[in-house]
């Protein structure tokens, strides 16, 4: 076979493989209220990773103290999600530790490493597909400016699906975008449920369906779908350039509250309204699926923190507001109140470029307001 041919049935295969996918999309969302038990595993990952998490771990001890003891919250370290054993097993999530990490409900990951180059593929997108977490939940809030939005980033498809396995021809690259009804329609529904039972009035669907017509043209159409069972809630569809644009305009973003977006654009999109919130080592994120849940910081692991020596000063407060996001996720809403309004609250900023409040006292600031 020619380098085309093998080109074109490599082609078929993905498309196989993505009608296989489909089939296997329906379920529930979990009620976490309804288990008598709800297992929380805890993943360090690489870098400034073991630092936050070393607090995010004595605030959920503080904060679910009674129910560990009554047994109605488990607490448990998951080993092995580390570079060095990733890279020795060369398994972007080696099969053990996705085995552990599947009999907990719910995960909080600190970051992890994705090398450079080579094949090795993220491991937070291997365990969104494995687990099929396919909400991507990222709140940002600036309450001086009245900006308060939340963000719905679509996080099993897109540009990430297929992302590690083009196709290279002479001269040639090509990558796949995979956009489907249901893929659609679950985030879709997910954005809306959030702003019907949030009051929120207005959900922003964002695109570049000018241009990327035959996936950005399905996500729209199936988004304004969905819309139609919320009449209630104002629609409105715009392309991720203007968006961007939006989002540091000071006379209309204060009107924006729900976006609901397709994976890449959501990627870029939420560290942007990061930055504007402070940077995105402040903003936490929530990986949602109707099994499982994974929830995150949304900064990466700070390898040149570790060089210089500065770990100490790896500012905790993303993962942390992940965290908030996990107990509000398994019912536990008046703790992760407490934890919000702690954060809100902490006079203190932790912050690696001017080195004076370390990682811990922040957090014993944040135990001392709980
Ligand atoms: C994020 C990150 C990831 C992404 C990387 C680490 C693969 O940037 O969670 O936003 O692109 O989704
Ligand atoms: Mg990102």
């Amino acid at each position: 076979m020619n380098e085309l041919e093998l080109a074109c049935d490599n082609f078929r295969k993905l498309l196989l493989e993505q009608m296989q996918r489909l089939e296997k999309m329906d379920g529930e969302p979990t009620d976490y209220s309804a288990k008598a038990q709800v297992t929380i595993g805890l993943a360090d990952g690489d870098g400034i990773g073991p630092v936050i998490m070393q607090e995010a771990r004595r605030v959920l001890h503080a904060l679910l103290e009674q129910e560990i003891k009554e047994g109605t919250v488990v607490l448990k370290d998951i080993h092995g999600l580390t570079i060095e054993n990733r890279l020795e097993k060369d398994e972007a999530v080696p099969k053990d530790v996705l085995e552990q990490i599947k009999t907990c409900d719910v995960l909080l990951k600190g970051p992890t490493t994705t090398p450079m180059g080579g094949t090795m593929e993220s491991a937070n997108v291997t365990l969104r597909r494995e687990l099929d977490l396919y909400a991507n939940v990222r709140p940002v809030t600036v309450p001086e400016k009245n900006i308060d939005w939340v963000f719905y980033r679509e996080n099993t498809e897109g540009e990430y699906v297929l992302g590690s396995r083009g196709v290279e021809l002479p001269s040639m690259a090509v990558d796949f975008k995979v956009t489907t009804d249901q893929g659609t329609r679950r985030i879709a529904r997910a954005a809306f449920e959030y702003a019907k039972n949030n009051g929120r009035s207005r959900v922003s669907i964002v695109t570049k369906a000018n241009i990327m017509k035959k996936t950005d043209g399905k996500f729209t159409e199936v988004c304004h779908q969905v819309a139609q069972d919320y009449p209630d809630i104002t629609v409105d569809d715009w392309y991720i350039d203007i968006m961007a644009a939006n989002l540091v305009n000071e006379t209309i973003r204060d009107r924006f509250q729900v976006f609901v977006l397709p994976n890449l654009y959501g990627d870029i999109l939420t560290d942007e309204a990061a930055q504007l919130q402070g940077g995105v080592g402040t903003a936490g994120s929530a990986n949602i699926g109707d099994r499982y849940a994974m929830f995150e910081a949304i900064h990466g692991s700070a390898p040149r923190l570790i060089e210089q020596g500065l770990q100490a000063y790896a500012n905790p407060a993303s993962i942390l507001k992940a965290e908030a996001m996990l107990l509000r996720h398994i019912g536990r809403a008046e703790q992760a109140q407490r934890l919000e309004h702690a954060l809100q609250e902490c006079p203190l900023t932790v912050s690696p470029v001017e080195p004076s409040v370390t990682c811990t006292a922040y957090t014993d600031a944040i135990l001392q307001l709980l």
